[in-house]
C-alpha cells in the first residue's frame, strides 16, 4: 500500500506547491488602494509649485496603468492610488514621499460616548460659553448623515461661522436644501471603497451621496453634536432627551 500513497502524496504535495506559487503571483498582481503621503518641501522646482503635476508624474514613475483616486492637500500633501506590491514599494522609495501606507477599511463600531470620554456631568466644564452662539465645527468622517433627524434641528442657532469653507455635496437622496446651521456641510468620498469593490456600489443599497443609509454617522455625528430632542426613546425603551456633547455646535 505504502508504493501507492507516496507518489500519490508527492503529487498533491507538487500541485499545492504550483497552487501556492499561482496565488503569490495573484497576490502581486493584485491592486490595493494607498494613501501616499508626500514631502511638498521636497519637490522639484521644475515642476512650478503644480504639486498635482508633481504626484502624477511620481506615480508614472512606477507605473503606467496607476489610477490616482484623490489629491490631499490640507492635512497632509499627497494623493491615494490603486498599486500592486511592488509599485508601492518602488514609489516608497521615490525621493519626496514620506510613506506609502495601504488603505484599512474600518468596521462601524460605537461607544458610550461621555462615559468613555470621562465627561459625564462635566458638560459645562469641557463647553463653556453661550448656549445660542458657538464656533465649534466638528467634522466626522463616517457613514453620512440622516439630515432629517430632529437632531439635525438648527432652531435657535447663531449663523454658520464665517471661516467654514466646506459644502453641502449633492447627490442620490441629498439636497443641498439638506443642509442647516447644524448640519452645514456634507461630503461623500466614494471612489476608494468603489476601487476595492472592483465594481459601482450598488445604489439599491446605499447612496453615492452623504445620505447615511447605514445609520452609525447620524450616530455618532448626532452623539458629537445633536440638537436636544426630547421624548425620545428606542421602541420606549432609554426614554428621556437625546443630545449630543456640543449642543451648540
Ligand atoms: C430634493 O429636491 C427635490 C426637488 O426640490 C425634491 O423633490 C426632493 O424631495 C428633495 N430630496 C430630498 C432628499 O430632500
Ligand atoms: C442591487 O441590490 C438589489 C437589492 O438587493 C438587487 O436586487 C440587485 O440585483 C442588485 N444589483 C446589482 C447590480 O448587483
Amino acid at each position: 500500500m505504502s508504493v501507492f500513497i507516496l507518489p500519490v502524496a508527492l503529487a498533491l504535495l507538487l500541485l499545492s506547491n504550483i497552487s501556492a506559487i499561482a496565488e503569490d503571483e495573484k497576490e502581486q498582481q493584485m491592486k490595493k488602494t494607498y494613501i501616499i503621503h508626500m514631502d511638498k518641501s521636497n519637490m522639484p522646482a521644475s515642476f512650478e509649485d503644480d504639486h498635482f503635476r508633481w504626484y502624477g508624474s511620481s506615480l508614472k514613475l512606477v507605473s503606467d496603468s496607476a489610477d490616482m483616486l484623490y489629491t490631499y492637500t490640507n492635512v497632509i500633501h499627497g494623493f491615494s492610488a490603486r498599486l500592486t506590491l511592488a509599485e508601492a514599494v518602488l514609489l516608497e522609495k521615490q525621493p519626496g514621499t514620506v510613506s506609502v501606507l495601504p488603505e484599512l477599511r474600518y468596521e462601524l463600531q460605537t461607544t458610550r460616548t461621555p462615559e468613555f470620554l470621562g465627561i459625564s456631568g462635566k458638560h459645562a466644564a469641557v463647553f463653556p460659553g453661550s448656549v445660542k452662539v458657538s464656533d465649534v465645527v466638528i467634522g466626522v468622517v463616517d457613514s453620512g448623515v440622516w439630515p432629517e433627524s430632529k437632531s439635525y434641528d438648527d432652531k435657535s442657532l447663531g449663523p454658520v461661522p464665517r471661516s467654514w469653507k466646506g459644502k453641502c455635496e449633492e447627490g442620490k437622496n441629498f439636497n443641498s436644501s439638506s443642509c442647516n446651521r447644524k448640519l452645514i456641510g456634507a461630503r461623500f468620498f466614494s471612489r476608494g471603497y468603489e476601487a476595492g469593490l472592483g465594481h459601482p456600489m450598488n445604489e439599491t443599497k446605499e447612496s453615492r451621496s452623504p445620505r447615511d443609509d447605514d445609520g452609525h454617522g447620524t450616530h455618532t455625528s448626532t452623539t458629537a453634536a445633536g440638537f436636544p430632542v426630547p421624548g425620545a426613546s428606542l421602541f420606549g425603551y432609554a426614554s428621556g432627551t437625546a443630545k449630543g456633547m456640543a449642543t451648540q455646535a
